[in-house]
C-alpha cells in the first residue's frame, strides 16, 4: 500500500454512506469510518464496506490503559480493516499492547498508526489544559518518534508535519494526512490546509479527504480531481 486519497465518509449513517460510495461507478476509493459512523451502525458496517471493495482506515483512536486497548484491537483485528489508530499520548506500553492485539494468530495485522497531537490541539491549550511546555512541533515528533519505537507504521499529522517526521522517523514510516483543500475551495474549520499537489511534493504517503469530495456537487471529479493532484 501507499500513496492513496482515503475519503473521510463522515456519515451518519450506513444509507448515506452507501448511496454515496455507489456513485463511484468503477472506483472504489479507500475510505475511513470514524467514529460517528461506526457508533451509529456498530462492526458490522466495516465489514459491509470491506465487502463492497473498498480498503478500510478505522479511526477510532483508541486511548485506555493497555489490556483494555489490546483486547478492544483483537476485536478490531477481525473487521479486517487496512488501517487502525490510536493515541501516542496512551505511551509506549499501550501502543505496543495494541500492536499485540491487532496481530492475528497467522502473524498478518492492519497497519497501525498514532495520532499524535490532533490538530484542533494549539501550542496555548497544550500547555494550559496539559501542562506540556515544549513547542508543538518538537512534541510532535517526540511522539512520532516514540509510535516508531513501539513497533507503529506512521502517524495522523498535519501535512505541514508530514517532511519532518520522515526526517526524524525515516521515509518509510508512514504519513497520514487531513487538512487537505483545493486552491480554489473553502477551508471551513481546518485551520491548517494543503492542497493535494502541495502535499505530494512534501511527501504525505496518504491524504485524508472528507468535505471537499463529501459536499460536493460532483463527489467523484472532486475525488478525481484529488488522485490527479496527489497520485499523477
Ligand atoms: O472534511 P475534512 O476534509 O476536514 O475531513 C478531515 C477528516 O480528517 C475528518 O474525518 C476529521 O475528523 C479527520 N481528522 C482531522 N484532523 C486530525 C485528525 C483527523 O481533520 N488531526
Amino acid at each position: 500500500m501507499g500513496k492513496d486519497v482515503i475519503v473521510a465518509c463522515d456519515f451518519p449513517s450506513k444509507e448515506a454512506t452507501l448511496e454515496f460510495l455507489d456513485r463511484f461507478t468503477g472506483r472504489k476509493p479507500f475510505v475511513k469510518i470514524g467514529m460517528e459512523l461506526f457508533y451509529a451502525e456498530g462492526p458490522q458496517i466495516v465489514r459491509e464496506i470491506k465487502a463492497h471493495g473498498h480498503k478500510i482506515f478505522l479511526d477510532l483512536k483508541l486511548h485506555d490503559i493497555p489490556n483494555t486497548v489490546k483486547s478492544a484491537m483483537k476485536v478490531l483485528s477481525g473487521l479486517d480493516a487496512d488501517i487502525c489508530n490510536v493515541h501516542a499520548a496512551g505511551t509506549t506500553e499501550m501502543m505496543k499492547a495494541a500492536l499485540e492485539g491487532l496481530t492475528r494468530p497467522d502473524g498478518t495485522r492492519p497497519l497501525l498508526i498514532a495520532v499524535t497531537q490532533l490538530t484542533s490541539t494549539d501550542q496555548a491549550a497544550m500547555e494550559k489544559d496539559l501542562l506540556i511546555s515544549e513547542p508543538m512541533e518538537k512534541v510532535v515528533m517526540h511522539y512520532a518518534l516514540t509510535a516508531k519505537n513501539a513497533g507503529l507504521d506512521g502517524v495522523v499529522c498535519s501535512p505541514l508535519e508530514s517532511e519532518a517526521v520522515h526526517k526524524t522517523c525515516g521515509k518509510d514510516f508512514l504519513t497520514v494526512t487531513p487538512g487537505i483543500r483545493f486552491a480554489d475551495g473553502e477551508t471551513g474549520d481546518q485551520k491548517r490546509v494543503m492542497t493535494p499537489a502541495k502535499a505530494k511534493e512534501i511527501g504525505s504517503d496518504y491524504i485524508v479527504v472528507g468535505r471537499p469530495i463529501t459536499r460536493s456537487e460532483d463527489p467523484v471529479a472532486a475525488y478525481e480531481r484529488c488522485v490527479r493532484e496527489f497520485i499523477g
